[in-house]
């Protein structure tokens, strides 16, 4: 596979910040900034701006853009009707973060979705407990359409420095002379299954880009902060240097499992990787989506169109007879032989001050990750 950006060119839609005295602004969410910033560093290529309605009902319907491209998710600027009724078609809008002015929006259209559609179609679920669907339904039922400019801002300097642009991954696996890079996506620790299937990747691969998503998670997720931390131990005791780049993904979790898997893949092609590991319940949450759904979607797809190889991988865990790592497919043992251990038992687990049995992560990880979350507890976190 080539690793062309979707669509052919990386997106870049930086500007120099203005003055915006007398420019209408609107103060949007965190998962619009994260949005932003995608959409800026051209992850989101080929995307210059919060989608149309053409492109936005395609996505939802038949998760392609207009154009015919594949994008699997919505990428909206919701505002409230007040807002919204304020705005004039071609007005150029200023958004701001906590009152900062971090770009602007050139308004071309205003839309009303149909936000049970999107929840049903992107989702799969319309159930408010789902937390992708949560925020869907919480956020402004206007969207705006147009292109955007992002401004550079003074506090954003350290996330920058962490989450390498697309451009930069490229030339970093250009001067690594690297011909093939899987990526990897995650939101939690990496725990010895995730370790094993990134190790089994790497033996047929040049490099890997650990990617942990580091925009907004939901609350019981482990903060980024800490889990930076545990990947940075982790890579220092357990991998080669000179194969591994660890860089963090600045995009909101949507937990919208399958069709999220194909948005993870496309995005990480634009960061220049060729493979992308697609494992068991891929950016999945509670029980909305089967094991393997997320690998099941993509032969909706010509591999060609997709641009990126996926890797599929069944579910892995420790085995005691087997006495290492290994999966379905390659253990012969029973389940009571193997260790399986749910994201929601280790993190209760981690915040009641007990160990994770060493087999399922390493040591220096959950000396980090309880260190961490302890001092957040004494921080009234
Ligand atoms: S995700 O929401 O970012 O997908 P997570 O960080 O847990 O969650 O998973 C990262 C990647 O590892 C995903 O591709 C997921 O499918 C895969 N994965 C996680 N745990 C396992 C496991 N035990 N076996 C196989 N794949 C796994």
């Amino acid at each position: 596979m080539k690793n062309q950006p979707h669509g052919g060119k990386l997106v870049n839609c930086y500007g120099e910040k203005e003055e915006c005295v007398k420019r209408r602004s609107i103060e949007i969410d965190t998962t619009a900034l994260s949005d932003l910033k995608c959409l800026a560093n051209g992850a989101f290529s080929p995307l210059d701006g919060f989608m149309s309605e053409i492109d936005y009902e395609r996505v939802v319907l038949q998760m392609r853009l207009a154009n015919g491209l594949v994008w699997p998710i919505p990428v909206t600027l919701p505002v409230s009707e007040q807002v919204a009724a304020e705005i004039t078609k071609g007005e150029e809008v200023v958004l701001t973060y906590n009152q900062q002015a971090v770009g602007k929006i050139h308004v071309l259209e205003r839309f009303q979705p149909d936000k049970q559609l999107e929840a049903l179609m992107v989702y799969g679920t319309d159930d408010e407990n789902h937390p992708g669907v949560k925020k869907l339904f919480n956020r402004g039922n206007v969207y705006l359409g147009g292109p955007v400019e992002v401004w550079r801002q003074p506090e954003w300097e350290s996330e920058e420095a962490f989450c390498l642009e697309p451009r930069q991954t490229r030339q970093i696996f250009s001067e690594k002379g690297w011909k093939t890079i899987v990526g990897f996506q995650t939101r939690n620790p990496v725990h010895r299954a995730h370790e094993y299937i990134q190790k089994a990747a790497l033996e047929t691969v040049d490099g890997l880009l650990l990617h942990p998503l580091v925009g907004e998670t939901k609350q019981d997720d482990i903060p980024a902060d800490i889990r930076i931390k545990s990947y940075q131990v982790l890579l220092e005791n357990y991998y080669p240097k000179d194969r591994v780049v660890l860089a963090g993904y600045p995009a909101a979790m949507r937990y919208a499992g399958p069709r999220e898997a194909v948005f993870h893949a496309l995005v990480r092609k634009n960061y220049g990787c060729t493979h992308f590991i697609v494992g068991r319940d891929h950016a999945g949450v509670g029980h909305y989506y089967g094991t393997y759904e997320a690998q099941q979607i993509f032969e909706r797809f010509d591999p060609e169109e997709i641009g990126i190889a996926i890797l599929k991988f069944e579910h892995s865990f420790y085995c005691y007879k087997c006495d290492g790592l290994v999966s379905i497919k390659t253990c012969p043992h029973t389940f009571e032989d193997r260790l399986i251990l749910s994201g929601t038992k280790v993190r209760e687990m981690l915040t009641n001050g007990q160990r994770p049995p060493k087999e399922f992560s390493r040591k220096e990880v959950i000396d980090v990750l309880m260190d961490g979350l302890k001092q957040q507890r004494e921080a009234g976190n």
